[in-house]
């Protein structure tokens, strides 16, 4: 099967992931920038929809653009290299009949695009897609003209898919066996583009125990290499799989300057979960009728919340968002967080107003009186 015949598990999350964040963050940053308008850039856009129908990342842009038609203005711009795909993708979308001043799409590379992309977004919130078939963007672009403060005023948001596999290969190329001279040089300048990409050799000196630790390695290196570079810009990372309980095929590593964003992405995940899991077991067989993970959530969540009232006093649900969660991150969501602090104010542990937005939440620890 091609990859485009149709969406296997790994996009088919991926894809409900954007379905339901990409609406979040059209409507949160439209509220307030100029003409209600927001940039979407998929730069390494397919060719919007596979073969069977399925949507891939661009049709999943422009149904958000048009749920959002009357409050917002969404335009996109989808980069794709390969010519056939790009025939493919521009075929589909006149046969969609997608309105001119909704889309443009680039033939090309991202890279060639991207500054007449930033230009049309000056201004404007932006949200980056970057989901090549190897590693992206190299990393002076994407931190230099994306990430940095500098680089953009207005609020822009990156989703990075790190593919494991390709950067499995290309880390590989870095002691070829072979003796072939016009390998070798391939494998050489394969290796310069790593660097490139990653934004140096650090990786070399890695030194995994396994092919999927070395990857990981790679990947945490990466991520600090750019939040070095972007003080304050804060990270979320999700694994991908084909299928519950498989090795993850790619890390989606999402972006922001704002807590907001990455607390609104964290739900996004949690309710793109269910569609997944309807994927990889259609008929339920596989999951225990009457059992729900909330509750298991829940407890863990109120155990976090205690832990952090006895060291601080004091909660900021957005601020401490990652404690708060701790290792149900990228799986609960608002509807949790909030059951858990409920919980604990019930219980005369904390207080605070829970019957709030669950980000606006904030708890106190109850200081217990003396009994006399
Ligand atoms: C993983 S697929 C994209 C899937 C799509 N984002 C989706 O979710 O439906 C990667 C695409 O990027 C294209 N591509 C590869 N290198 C590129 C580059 N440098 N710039 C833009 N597109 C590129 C490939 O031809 C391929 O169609």
């Amino acid at each position: 099967m091609g990859f485009w015949d149709q969406a296997q598990g790994a996009a088919i999350f991926k894809h409900a992931i954007l379905r339901q964040y990409a609406p979040i963050f059209v409507n949160k940053v439209g509220r307030r920038s100029p003409a209600n308008r927001v940039e979407i850039l998929d730069g390494y856009a397919g060719q919007g929809w596979y073969n069977n129908g399925d949507p891939g990342s661009p049709a999943v842009f422009l149904e958000t653009a048009e749920l959002l038609k009357n409050s917002r203005q969404v335009h996109c711009t989808f980069i794709e290299e390969d010519p056939r795909t790009f025939a493919k993708l521009k075929e589909m979308l006149d046969q969609t009949g997608v309105p001119h001043e909704r889309a443009t799409i680039l033939p090309g590379t991202m890279s060639e695009h991207l500054d007449e992309v930033l230009q049309r977004a000056e201004g404007v919130p932006l949200f980056v897609f970057v989901d090549p078939f190897g590693l992206g963007l190299p990393f002076e672009e994407l931190v230099g003209k994306l990430m940095r403060p500098q680089a953009r005023q207005a609020p822009t948001e990156v989703l990075v898919s790190f593919i494991r596999s390709a950067v499995y290969r290309q880390i590989g190329l870095l002691h070829p066996e072979t003796t072939n001279l016009a390998q070798l040089r391939a494998a050489r300048s394969k290796v310069i583009e790593l660097d490139r990409d990653l934004g140096g050799d650090w990786w070399r000196k890695l030194e995994g125990t396994s092919a999927d630790r070395l990857v990981s390695q790679v990947r945490d290196g990466y991520i600090d290499h750019i939040q070095e570079a972007c003080p304050g810009l804060k990270v979320l990372q999700v694994p991908v799989a084909d299928m519950t309980d498989y090795k993850p095929v790619y890390d989606l590593l999402f972006f922001t300057r704002h807590d907001q964003g990455r607390w609104f992405f964290n739900d996004a995940v949690s309710l793109a979960r269910p569609v997944f899991a309807d994927h990889c077991d259609p008929t339920g067989f596989m999951r225990p009728q009457l059992f729900t993970p909330d509750a298991e959530w829940e407890a863990e969540i109120a155990t976090n919340l205690r832990q952090l009232l006895a060291q601080k006093g004091q909660v900021l649900f957005l601020r401490d968002m990652v404690q708060v969660y701790g290792d149900t991150l990228g799986k609960a969501r608002g509807k949790h967080v909030k059951a858990a602090a409920r919980k604990l104010v019930t219980e005369g542990v904390a207080e605070g107003d829970t019957k709030t937005d669950p980000h606006l939440i904030k708890l106190t620890a109850k200081r217990l009186r003396a009994v006399s």
